[in-house]
């Protein structure tokens, strides 16, 4: 049986899924880190694949961009199909100095100026985290493989355009890592429904400089930060 935005089977996703934004990513990583991989729901070409990882059953699925759009895929894999751990991969703008493009982020927590998390709590504030057990994991391997990652707060906005002048000194100020606008609402909804989650970036562009990778590096970090997420996940 399907759900109004997921069109599998029900037995369809795997306990773990990743969670690009652009459905053409999760097709590229379907088909470029896993083996044996099928399309399994493809509703408004939100493409999501499952396949194998080393052995280990792994489902890849588009969420679009934004907060409302990642928690309708993130709740609808959750309550139907099961999935236990969802890790979105994405990338961010960087507003600290100490960050570079290119670099690794990890979200252990998302401050938000969406209201979605504060619908669920009363009108209080939720504090939006990333499941410790992921965080860990994911630093075991980078310590492994060498790679430095820097883990700490980010702040997923509903507004990619026009945030306010105040916005990024703000951010800066209370030591926010990067803007990015999916983290606080999969987090909200994994702590709604006990799952894990975890949220894993490269700078794409730095907000303070105006910096931003070509198409071709942010091809290349892509592809080094799913390496080192599937390799965290199954270690
Ligand atoms: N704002 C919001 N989301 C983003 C950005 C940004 O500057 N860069 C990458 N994702």
């Amino acid at each position: 049986m399907a759900t109004p935005h997921i069109n599998a089977a029900d037995d369809a996703f795997a306990a773990t899924c990743l969670l690009p934004g652009d459905p053409l990513r999760a097709k590229y990583i379907a088909e470029n880190f896993l083996t044996d991989s099928q399309c399994v729901t493809d509703v408004r070409n939100m493409l999501g694949f499952t396949g194998f990882y080393q052995g280990h059953r792994v489902s890849v699925m588009g969420t679009g961009m934004g907060m409302p759009s990642c928690a309708i895929y993130a709740t609808e894999l959750v309550r139907h199909y099961g999935v236990q751990r969802l890790v979105r991969v994405g990338s961010c703008g960087a507003v600290q100095h100490a960050l570079k493009l290119n670099d690794l982020v990890i979200a252990n927590s998302a401050s938000t100026d969406s209201n979605m998390n504060r619908n669920q709590f009363g009108g209080y504030d939720f504090a939006a985290c990333a499941s410790p057990r992921l965080v860990q994991q994911f630093l075991n391997a980078t310590d492994a493989q060498r790679r430095d990652s820097v883990v700490g707060q980010v702040f997923s906005t509903d507004s990619f355009y026009d945030g306010g002048d105040a916005l990024i000194p703000m951010l800066q100020r209370m030591g926010v890592l990067a803007v990015e606008m999916e983290a606080a609402g999969l987090y909200g909804v994994a702590s709604r429904y006990q799952v894990q989650a975890l949220t894993v970036l490269t700078v794409s562009d730095h907000i303070l400089t105006g910096e931003q990778l070509s198409s071709e590096a942010r091809q290349t970090s892509f592809n080094e930060m799913i390496a080192l997420t599937l390799a965290a996940l199954h270690p």
